[in-house]
């Protein structure tokens, strides 16, 4: 936490907010009742944090932010990774990446495409992020869902046998590592091609495959459809059956929540043990949700 920013603030006041775990689900928790556009106490952040680390997700209903806002609350937790399509940053706010399938004058104004494969934001840097806080600007009338997998329930339950297998084992992350599979996506069409100074800023990282939570010491699978490409040291074919066997099992339907957008909602994950999915939108409907992604710490 950057404690200084929130807890120094002693003349703050408290707000008089819930925090609601999502019934029936294996994850998340609904926040009822802040506004987070205004500065935190220390006591309100507290609790927070707390409810993160807990829920791994929380959903904050009806947030009304600028965009400065959205920025400064997301940086109470870290520091602001910003995205390599420069193209889709929001303009004058670089922090906040544009997700979005609208069209305007010809030009896309966001990435149309993103979360379409199961991932953690930016796993394809080292060190990877914290978390993401996504805020719903324009929602459609269907579809548009996000999905969440809790990866530390994920490894809670694979066979004992795998989980002493994975120990030690290292996976290399790659930006561009679906970029060959499919050329209409990647040419330009739905993601602009990248420049040499963007591939130099996405060059393939290495994780461990199984990384434990720094702030509560719980283990995860720390693996993702979207950018894990091999496991280091392991002949091709074996690291392809093993990463397809983790994938699989990494999104058994009793880790996953389904989050159904409401306007103005707010959600604030943790990359270091949930990946996620966006189911994708109908495409005659509009959609848009603005993303800022918080550093982290080295995986281990
Ligand atoms: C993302 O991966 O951050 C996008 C999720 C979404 O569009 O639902």
């Amino acid at each position: 936490m950057s404690a200084s920013a929130a807890v120094a603030q002693q003349e703050i006041s408290l707000q008089s907010f819930d925090i609601r775990p999502l019934a029936g689900a294996p994850l998340g928790a609904e926040v009822l009742g802040i506004d987070v556009g205004r500065p935190l106490s220390g006591g309100d952040f507290d609790r927070l944090h707390q409810a993160y680390l807990d829920y791994g997700l929380l959903i904050f209903r009806d947030q009304h932010l600028t965009p400065a806002q959205h920025i400064a609350f997301s940086r109470l937790w870290g520091d602001l990774l910003v995205h390599v399509l420069h193209q889709f940053q929001l303009p004058g706010h670089p922090e906040i990446f544009v997700i979005s399938n609208i069209v305007e004058n010809g030009r896309p104004v966001g990435l149309a495409d993103a979360g379409k494969f199961w991932h953690s934001d930016l796993s394809y840097v080292s060190p990877p992020s914290l978390g993401a806080i996504l805020y719903a600007q324009e929602l459609p009338q269907e579809g548009g869902d996000t999905l969440f997998a809790s990866q530390q329930q994920a490894y809670d339950t694979l066979p004992g046998v795998l989980q002493r297998r994975l120990e030690g084992l290292r996976a290399v992350h790659s930006y561009t590592s679906r970029y060959a599979e499919e050329p209409e996506v990647f040419k330009g069409v739905v993601r602009p091609v990248l420049s040499e100074a963007q591939l130099a800023k996405v060059e393939s990282v290495v994780h461990p495959v199984v990384r434990h939570h720094p702030e509560t010491g719980r283990k995860g699978l720390f693996v993702n459809a979207n950018f894990t490409t091999h496991i280091v040291d392991l002949p091709d074919e074996e690291s392809r059956q093993l990463l397809d066997e983790l994938f699989e099992h990494s999104v058994r339907p009793e880790f996953i929540y389904r989050h159904r957008w409401q306007e103005n909602d707010l959600l604030f994950w943790d990359n270091r043990s949930l990946i996620h999915l966006a189911t994708g939108t109908p495409k005659q409907f509009r959609r848009r949700l603005h993303r800022t992604t918080i550093a982290g710490e080295a995986a281990v």
